[in-house]
């Protein structure tokens, strides 16, 4: 059976190509290589030892999108990773953002339309969320007013979608809300690749352990928690791929409830930034070079998920603890250096 990964050669999406291929599924990845490289091709094929189909194709191109799918008719599901996800950038460059996340969003629901039967699973952020006032947050805890043009698409994009599968019988999707992705595949053959200077925490801590950069700053450590800093529910990314397939089977073997449903992907735990320092700590034997500066604009005091629904109904659970995940990116930055 064929899907199409939007963003495949990304930091999540070549993780869930590698977990589609082991479960037998055909992959042929779109990706525009605008944040990411071919050569993650070759880590996926030194993993599963199968090559998935690669068309580097700017999905903001509607006749390529029609002509892709024209091409490749017998693609029966696709999992949309494809969009600029950069919270800062998405406030200095709204357009960019509103005409990459949703004007190729809506291409590719309008072929999807166009078939009898498509599954369709949207990447979507805990970010809909803002700050939510209960925790652990439920997915039925109100989406606030986006904080940002990138949240915003997070949110339009589950609206457009959720419309589409009332007007669309065929269509069924589901949204995955993630929480903080990190870490890389156990193999070392993949992982974060973030360009320029990491606006991510973890990717931040590695990198400064490996010595690429002098020392992490902590954005802020008088925020009403514990140890005053930040929390949030890091999830490692080959659990995140895994849900990614999971739902993807649920939807082709007919078994949602509705044509359109709503999951968070989180650990369910919440650890605060001070507490990842001593993860990486712990994992690496080293002592990570850090300075606490002033809080970060934008950011929330506290997200972590309530996953009952993900373990429940879609029958998946994080198995991975924040110490393995944060072992994983250490494993990965040390590779990627030598
Ligand atoms: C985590 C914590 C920072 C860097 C963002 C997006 C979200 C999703 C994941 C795409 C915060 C602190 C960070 C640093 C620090 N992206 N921090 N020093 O902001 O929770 O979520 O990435 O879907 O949509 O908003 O993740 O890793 O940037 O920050 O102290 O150098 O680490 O203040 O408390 P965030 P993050």
């Amino acid at each position: 059976m064929k899907i199409l990964v939007t963003g495949g050669l990304g930091f999540i999406g070549s993780h869930t190509v590698v977990e589609l291929q082991n479960e037998g599924f055909e992959v042929v990845i779109i990706d525009d290589c605008s944040n990411s490289s071919e050569n993650v091709l070759k880590g996926i094929t030194a993993i599963t030892g199968k090559t998935p189909i690669f068309e580097k194709l700017d999905l903001k191109e509607k006749a390529k999108v029609e002509d892709f799918f024209k091409r490749h008719h017998d693609v029966e599901g696709v999992i949309h990773f494809a969009a600029s996800k950069a919270v800062g950038e998405s406030v200095e460059k709204p357009l960019l953002y509103y005409e990459n996340n949703i004007g190729t969003l809506v291409y590719l629901l309008k072929e999807l339309s166009k078939k009898n039967k498509a599954s369709f699973i949207f990447s979507s952020s805990c970010t809909v969320y803002g700050q939510a006032d209960k925790m652990p947050i439920t997915e039925d805890a109100p989406v606030k007013p986006a904080e940002s043009p990138y949240g915003n698409t997070k949110q339009m994009g589950e609206e457009i979608i959720a419309d589409t599968c009332k007007v669309t019988p065929g269509l069924n999707a589901i949204a995955l809300r993630y929480f903080n992705p990190m870490g890389a595949h156990p193999s070392t053959e993949i992982g974060e690749l973030p360009i320029g200077v990491p606006q991510n925490l973890v990717p931040f801590i590695t990198q400064t352990g490996v010595g690429l950069r002098e020392e992490l700053s902590v954005f802020g450590d008088d925020y009403p928690t514990e140890d005053g800093t930040c929390i949030r529910d890091y999830i490692y990314v080959v659990d995140l791929a895994k849900a990614h397939v999971i739902a993807l089977k649920r939807l082709l073997e007919g078994k949602n409830k509705e044509n359109y449903e709503v999951f968070n992907v989180g650990t369910g735990k919440g650890s605060s930034v001070l507490e990842a320092i001593q993860s990486f700590e712990r994992v690496s034997g080293k002592k990570l070079n850090y300075k606490i500066v002033g809080r970060r604009p934008g950011d929330i005091t506290t997200a972590y998920a309530d996953t009952t629904k993900a373990n429940e109904i879609l029958g998946w659970k994080a198995e991975y603890t924040l110490d393995e995940a944060m072992k994983s990116a250490w494993d990965w930055e040390q590779k990627i250096r030598r």
